[in-house]
Parts: structure tokens; sequence; C-alpha cells
């Protein structure tokens, strides 16, 4: 990849798309035979620079460039001197200065990993940007699709709830269309943003139409505040009308999987039955994670090697 920055996946071409998932299946193969000494990243160095929580994506990102031999700076924001009101732009000077090789940034204003790679040499990660993009989650939600299904190319997906407000769905709305899927979305009227269709989003009228015969359902992580601002009536009602529970999952294909990117609130987005029945691959995106991530730091900076 001759790129210089992964910021979204709205730029990425579907070739590109494929490279990084044909890396990271061979990463996630090499996982699970427990291999994690890799040296495409020998010498390099990677700084995590998140504004906003993070388990899956900062974990991830930090083994990753683990086990692929780089040195790992974490930046505790809350204790940096971004607290002193250093700008973005400045803290990333700083780390240029350093001679940091890659910045994995997560922020809550879309656009802010496209100022940090334009102000910066060191390769930019977008970790997740406002409600803008979330790329490395959409490519991992795509290397579990493609590891088993073989290929994404006519898949039907269905994304249901705060779609407006999700980088995530945002992403995968991007790469799932450019590989070839057909994306049927739903959501509370309220969290359905405009302009989706041209996006190549099928907007569905229910949640029903959205899962009938679908490959798999991906439930969004409903933002609790969502309800402060009356987007939506009550938790129990979203769960009634915008949840996956059993018997909605009924009416996708025999064996559908079903994916979150997590959190999940239990009981709201998916039942507790959904996230831990037979049809989850929950967990299983989690290592997708770690290896999609493998292989974008590799692909960006390092040696194309698993
Ligand atoms: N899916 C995701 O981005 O999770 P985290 O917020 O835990 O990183």
């Amino acid at each position: 990849m001759t790129r210089k920055d992964l910021l979204g996946l709205y730029d990425l071409s579907a070739g590109e798309i494929e490279t990084i998932l044909a890396l990271g299946l061979r990463f996630k193969a090499a996982l699970k035979r427990g291999e994690k000494e890799h040296t495409a990243l020998k010498g390099r160095s990677v700084v995590l620079l998140f504004y906003e929580n993070s388990t899956r994506t900062r974990t991830s990102f930090e083994l990753a460039a683990k086990f692929l031999g780089a040195q790992v700076v974490n930046i505790s924001v809350a204790t940096s001197s971004v607290q002193k009101g250093e700008t973005l732009v400045d803290t990333g000077k700083t780390l240029d200065a350093m001679k940091n090789d890659f910045i994995v940034i997560r922020h809550a204003m879309g656009g802010a990993p496209k100022l940090l790679a334009e102000t910066v040499k060191a390769h930019v990660i977008n970790g997740g940007d406002g409600m803008h993009e979330h790329p490395t989650q959409a490519l991992l939600d795509m290397l579990t699709l493609k590891e088993h299904f073989g290929q994404i190319a006519g898949l039907k997906i269905a994304v249901l709830g705060d779609i407006r407000h999700s980088r995530v769905a945002k992403s995968n709305l991007y790469g799932l269309t450019k590989l070839g899927a057909e994306v049927r979305m739903f959501g509370p009227r309220t969290l359905l943003p405009e302009g989706l269709e041209r996006e190549g989003a099928i907007v569905c009228s229910s949640r029903e139409e959205a899962v009938e015969g679908a490959d798999a359902v991906m439930g969004l992580r409903i933002q609790l505040e969502r309800q402060k601002a009356g987007n939506f009536p009550s938790l129990g009602e979203y769960q009634r009308y915008y949840g996956i529970d059993e018997n909605v999952l009924h009416a996708a294909k025999k064996g559908a999987l079903v994916l979150h990117p997590g959190p999940v609130n239990r009981g709201v987005e998916l039942t507790s039955g959904v996230i831990d029945g037979a049809q989850s691959r929950i967990d299983d995106q989690v290592l997708s994670g770690l290896a999609v991530r493998m292989a974008v730091l590799s692909l960006l900076g390092g040696e194309e090697r698993a």
C-alpha cells in the first residue's frame, strides 16, 4: 500500500481493502496457531493517542504493534499537556519531533485524524473520529465475514440501530458496498441520517424487512444519552422495535452471523441469548480486530509478512 495514513474507508479502493483483508487473514491464522512474534515493525515506534475511552481498539492496536516488534507508548490524555490547553496540531508536532513512526488517534471530533495527518510525518491511523469513521472496526467486521463466507461480494448485511451517530455504520457502509455486499439499514427515524441511499445503502422501513434473508445482522451500540435527547422513547421500546432477539434472527438466513462492535448494552441492542448464542461472532470480531490492525500497521509502514 502506498498511502501514508488510514483515515477512513471512503477513500480506500476495493483493491486496497482486499489487500488489508488478505494480510489480516494470514495474521489471524498465525494468531490462532499461537504465533505472536513478528518483525515487520522492528525498530519502529507507535504512539496511541486516545482522547476518548476505548477497550478493544486501544488494546488491540497496542498488542498488534508489540507483536510486530514495535515500541509502543500510550499517551494518557487526562494527564498530558492537552489538559494545559495544548492543541492537537502542537501535540502532533511534539510527537513528530520525537521521531515517532505511527500515531493511532481516537478523537471526539470528526476530521481530527485528517488534521493530524496533514501536520505530522508519522503514519496516522484513525481509531474512531466523532460520527465520521472507524475504519479498522469495519475492516475487522469484513475480515470476520470474509473468513466465514469466503467472500464479501453478494452478501446481504443488515445493520440495525443508531446509524446517525455511528462511525462504525458509516465505515461499514463504504467498505462493504465497495466489495459488492448489499447493506440494509434500519433504525429509529430520528437516528437515520439523510443521504444513506446515495452512499449505496438500502434503507428499510422495518427491522423484519432489513433482516429477511440476511447473511449477517449487525447491531450498533446505542449511546444512552440519545434517549435523554428524545431520539427514542425508552430502552424497553428500543429493544422491542429495534433490538435483535432470537425471533428477529429467525427471519435471517439459517446460521446467519450476529455482529456487534462492542461494547454491548445487554438486553438493549441484543438479548443475552443472542450475544452468547451459537450465531454470535462478537468474540471472533475481537480477534479479527487484532489481526486486521497488525495488517494495517504492516502495510502502512512495515514489511508485508505474516
Ligand atoms: N468497537 C470499539 O471501538 O470498541 P472500543 O470503544 O472498546 O475501542
